[in-house]
């Protein structure tokens, strides 16, 4: 059973500060389980208690976790006072305090991008000591060669010292210049620079999935939904 008290709840899943919390509670605007909440402190179980304010439920989960099908042009940050970033592409029932994407996509990468407020999560899935794959489909100027695919999965060392580790690579066109790419790491420009030390050029890249998760193709460009547990599980089995 999960407890955490009221104002901390409330205050974490919205625009409420903790002060505007005591202040509905003092205006018995709160109830719990129909009776009317006195004390903000007061401790709930989010799995099975129910909160209203002005008698709408509200939802109690301690993290969010969406799936958003990034365009092209969208920058990936939590914020930027220039340019549109993937956060802002969260609309507003999801919204809430320190939301950020976890793991950067370049701005002119399409794709799966998970945004969560839960930074411990974000570490599980990013940290290449957990091996998490993140698969991609990039589209090369050039044909990429059998003894390029050797290179990239046995792991690249670059002249300025960077070392990517091992990748898998597989064909998916009949003119070889479209290729499924696997990574567990996301260092900067990883997948243009991998590309490039083997003489070749990204002209498109598109994240598909992260772990296992596919992205949803019933997601447009642009739009995104919440994941359930048991996609969470997909990305970050429980033992990662
Ligand atoms: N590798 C890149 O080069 N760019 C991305 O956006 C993701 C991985």
């Amino acid at each position: 059973m999960e407890k955490e008290r009221i104002d901390k709840l409330l205050a974490g899943a919205g625009t409420l500060s903790r002060k505007d919390v005591k202040e509905m509670v003092r205006r018995k605007r709160i109830t719990l389980n129909g009776e009317t909440v006195t004390d903000a402190g007061q401790k709930i179980d989010i799995s099975s208690d129910t909160v209203c304010v002005d008698g709408t439920p509200i939802a109690l989960k301690k993290y969010i976790y969406i799936m958003l099908h990034k365009p092209a042009g969208i920058v990936s940050a939590s914020n930027s006072t220039s340019e549109k970033t993937v956060v802002d592409l969260v609309p507003e029932a999801f919204r809430r305090a320190g939301l950020f994407p976890a793991g950067r996509l370049d701005k002119d990468t399409t794709g799966f991008v998970l945004i969560t407020d839960d930074g411990a999560f974000a570490h599980r899935i990013l940290s290449p000591k957990n091996h998490i794959e993140k698969t991609y489909v990039a589209t090369l100027q050039s044909p990429l060669g059998d003894a390029d695919i050797v290179i990239l999965e046995k792991g690249l060392l670059l002249r300025d010292g960077t070392q990517f580790l091992p990748a898998s690579v597989k064909i998916i066109s009949e003119d070889n210049k479209q290729v499924q790419i696997k990574i567990c790491e996301g260092k900067y420009h990883q997948i243009k620079r991998m590309f490039s030390a083997v003489g070749n050029c990204v002209v498109a890249l598109h994240r598909t999935h992260m772990g296992t998760l596919e992205l949803d193709s019933a997601l447009p460009q642009g739009a995104c939904r919440e994941l359930t547990p048991s996609e969470l599980e997909q990305i970050a089995p429980k033992s990662s």
